[in-house]
């Protein structure tokens, strides 16, 4: 038996609960589906085929984009990631310029690169970073009201170039931005409104409380594995425009494999008649989550709520309260801490953060994952340590960065290997972020200064793993005469 084959079987030898993607937790939403490899079929007489579909896909697809109220809906096999990829060329021609969130998906960056797009950036990241820090690190006075907004429109009024504003929403974290106003305003200036929804393709269905991310943009990809039955690598796009149709079936045609997973198609249609289904059931897993929440309130952890979120942010923000997001109330603990003792428990987490761990849960996981959960941060003895990583972050957004080259240009150009400290004012030839959160400290063309040396010597000697710094030494930086 081979290496993967046997991983996996050692890890389904314990009884886990996942807390994590896929959406389907292990098939726990499947309920009559014996042997998958019987349905792996592809574009044969009866069936249909996903680039010219005119029976069961394209009756699925009508369906898809009904229930999601968009002019047109595609099932993607290959991610969000292969849908981003659509819209930055369904939507812009090479030249154009883009303002994207700084700590985006790299998916994004990498359709900014291969579109060859110039990019302006939003620090929306360091809201994400203060809401989740405890009050007494926090460094961002929320007093201003529509503050993402008022960002996107003083960079928009400034640059007249842009052609399209890319947020993403919900974040990994489940901290949830009001597109409408911003759409309204995008819309009244001619510009395109892309929403990376990877993590948002369940609120229609269960989540009244917030709008779908889909809605209020032109075009936008949610990520159906992540929180529905769909299996990995499933995910919709959805396009609000007629005008834009004939675009994206152009590059849909061309980035989507011609041989598309036909047990992917089948678990795509399974999470949208799961999200038909329960979309007028009025007790969901939100309810358990909400809960699990209560329960752990007098403890020394935090389990992020909307009502968390709207407080703090004095309602900049709102949060998805089907995400689950625990921050450490006094940042005195190591979030890998928790993750481990989770994990030697038998749950597994989807990530840590800075200051907590995130879990995601769906209405596929059994009731009683929640009782684990809960019993087990009950037992979670902490160990006490100062996190000293808050006190980096605001110097992070304080940076003045400036940009030599546009991310595409420094893809072709030769780079060499420095010593970190050898490395100010030079160019950097790849992204340098923590993840998460994944806000870059610097972003590959712009010049290393020496705040940005001192920041990743300080992630260093708290032992973080700085991504794209290399041996712990060195940077990849263009070569001089460049
Ligand atoms: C915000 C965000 N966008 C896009 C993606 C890419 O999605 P996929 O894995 O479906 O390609 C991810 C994946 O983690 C993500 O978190």
């Amino acid at each position: 038996m081979g290496e993967i084959i046997k991983s996996i079987e050692k890890y389904l030898m314990d009884d886990y609960s996942f807390f994590t993607t896929p959406g389907h937790k292990q098939g726990k939403g499947y309920s009559n589906i014996e042997n998958l490899f019987r349905y792996d079929l592809t574009e044969i007489d009866g069936l249909d085929n996903i680039h010219d579909p005119y029976e069961c896909i394209k009756d699925s697809l009508n369906k898809l984009s009904e229930f999601y109220e968009s002019t047109k809906s595609y099932y993607l096999v290959n991610g969000s990631t292969s849908g981003i990829h659509i819209m930055f060329f369904s939507c812009f021609n090479e030249g154009d310029t883009v303002l994207v969130e700084r700590g985006c998906h790299k998916s994004i960056i990498n359709a900014i690169v291969l579109r060859k797009l110039k990019v302006l950036y939003i620090d929306r990241d360091k809201y994400n970073v203060d809401l989740l820090l405890p009050d007494k690190f926090s460094f961002i006075d929320y007093n201003s009201k529509d503050i993402i907004f008022n960002d996107i429109l003083k960079i928009v009024e400034n640059n007249k170039e842009i052609k399209g504003v890319i947020l993403t929403n919900p974040n990994y974290y489940g901290i949830y931005i009001d597109q409408k106003k911003i759409y309204s305003y995008l819309r009244s200036k001619n510009i395109l409104f892309l929403i990376d929804g990877a993590h948002g393709a369940h609120i229609k269905a269960f989540n009244k409380s917030i709008s779908c991310v889909n809605k209020f943009c032109d075009i936008s990809v949610m990520s159906a594995h992540k929180t529905l039955a769909s299996l990995t690598q499933g995910a919709y796009l959805h396009v609000n425009k007629s005008s834009m149709v004939g675009k994206v079936d152009e590059y849909f045609s061309i980035f989507m494999t011609t041989s598309p997973s036909y047990i992917i198609l089948m678990s795509l249609e399974k999470g949208l008649y799961d999200c038909v289904k329960y979309k007028d059931v009025s007790q969901n897993y939100i309810d358990e989550c909400n809960d699990f929440r209560k329960l752990i309130i007098d403890s020394d952890i935090i389990g992020v709520d909307n009502d968390w979120i709207k407080t703090k942010s004095n309602n900049n923000f709102c949060y998805d309260n089907s995400r689950l997001c625990l921050m450490f109330r006094y940042g005195n603990v190591h979030a890998m801490d928790l993750y481990n003792h989770l994990l030697r428990n038998k749950i597994v987490c989807e990530m840590t953060y800075f200051n907590g761990i995130v879990l995601i849960p769906s209405y596929c996981n059994p009731q009683n994952d929640f009782q684990k959960l809960y019993l087990n941060i009950r037992n979670f003895k902490e160990i006490k340590y100062i996190n000293k990583i808050f006190e980096i972050f605001p110097k992070i957004y304080d940076l003045d960065n400036t940009k030599a080259f546009e991310p595409y240009e420094v893809l072709y150009k030769p780079y060499e290997f420095l010593e970190i400290k050898k490395c100010v004012n030079r160019i950097i030839f790849n992204d340098i972020f923590l993840y998460p959160p994944g806000t870059p400290i610097v972003v590959r063309g712009e010049y290393i200064q020496e705040k940005h040396v001192e920041i990743i010597f300080e992630y260093l000697k708290l032992n973080y793993r700085v991504n794209g710094v290399f041996n712990r030494k060195y940077l990849k930086v263009l070569e001089e005469n460049n």
